[in-house]
């Protein structure tokens, strides 16, 4: 009986094992996969880890990882895609395709001069009407007699005053030159105080129909064409265009910032032997941003 009695409660002890495993069998098996995939991922961490060589001793076999210059850096795809520009910019069109390709890609293959100006601005513009800073200043005829350019981008124009003054000295010397000149044509906030005589239609201060006036009034339309986009969206489309420059004038946004950008973008735009210059390095303007970004561009490279 007794020996009955033992064997039943052996049997059901082993039944118990046997639904105890059973019942911890999926967490064990949970908890080893856990600490093979933590121990696998410390090891593969360990390989990839910036701090590996601190740790473990340089080994001939594995090149040792080099800095990514600024240059890898700006040109990360996700750069390129947070700030949606296009970095490389197209082989350089000959010059006498610059003005067809402008006149294409931007005034729909027709030229901005014909039928101008438009019937219902004529009685409000003025037959010329020129204002510029330093406009005729000594540097245009001197960068132009030596550079000879074939292209000239003018960053800022206003009223075309340095763009006239361009077009007489190209003209003098003979040169086929094309002069680009971008401006977004609104001035800048509260100019209208200085310029009263500018009418605004619409809100629509006119800039643009003045400038190309003062153009016919000197009929200089066949070598100057207005490119009205903000500095940025315009180098930028002159880089995509492939179109480059023998002299670059910079004298738009006088702020840090905006000079900085401009420089810089028009920079990547000049043909070798071109020149790129600029406006109001002397003046205090913006606490002398001109002047503070041509210095912070001089210690980035030496060929400017
Ligand atoms: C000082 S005026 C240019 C004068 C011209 N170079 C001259 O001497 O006859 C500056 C011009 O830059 C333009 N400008 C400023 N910031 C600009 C920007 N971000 N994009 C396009 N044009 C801009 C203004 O509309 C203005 O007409």
């Amino acid at each position: 009986m007794k020996q009955k009695e033992d064997q039943q409660v052996l049997q059901h002890r082993q039944k118990r094992l046997v639904l105890i495993s059973l019942k911890f069998a999926k967490p064990i098996a949970y908890f080893l996969l856990l600490l093979l995939s933590y121990t696998l991922g410390c090891l593969s961490s360990s390989n990839s880890s910036p701090f590996k060589n601190a740790t473990s001793l340089p080994t001939t076999s594995t090149p040792t990882p080099t800095a990514p210059t600024i240059q890898d850096l700006a040109n990360l795809p996700s750069q390129l895609d947070h700030f949606r520009v296009s970095t490389h910019c197209s082989n350089p069109l000959p010059s006498e395709l610059v003005r067809q390709t402008i006149l294409d890609r931007v005034y729909n293959a027709t030229s901005p001069f014909d039928n101008f100006p438009p019937v219902h601005v004529s009685s409000l513009l003025r037959p010329q009407r020129l204002k510029g800073w330093g406009s005729n200043g000594a540097v245009f005829e001197h960068l132009i007699q030596k550079v000879k350019p074939k292209t000239i981008i003018e960053v800022g124009t206003f009223l075309g005053a340095s763009a006239v003054h361009m077009a007489g000295l190209t003209r003098q010397l003979g040169l086929q030159t094309q002069i680009l000149c971008v401006d977004d044509f609104r001035g800048w906030p509260g100019f209208r105080d200085r310029f009263k005589d500018i009418k605004m239609l619409n809100g629509d201060v006119l800039l643009m129909y003045q400038f190309m006036q003062n153009l016919v009034s000197v009929n200089a339309t066949d070598s100057v064409l207005p490119v009205p986009f903000s500095t940025g969206s315009a180098l930028n489309l002159f880089c995509e265009l492939g179109v480059f420059a023998d002299l670059i004038e910079v004298d738009a946004g006088h702020d840090f910032m905006s000079a900085w950008s401009d420089i810089n973008r028009a920079y990547r735009l000049l043909r070798p032997g071109g020149v790129l210059f600029g406006h109001d390095y002397f003046t205090a303007a913006d606490d002398r941003g001109v002047r503070r970004a041509i210095s912070d561009r001089l210690l980035e490279t030496s060929h400017i």
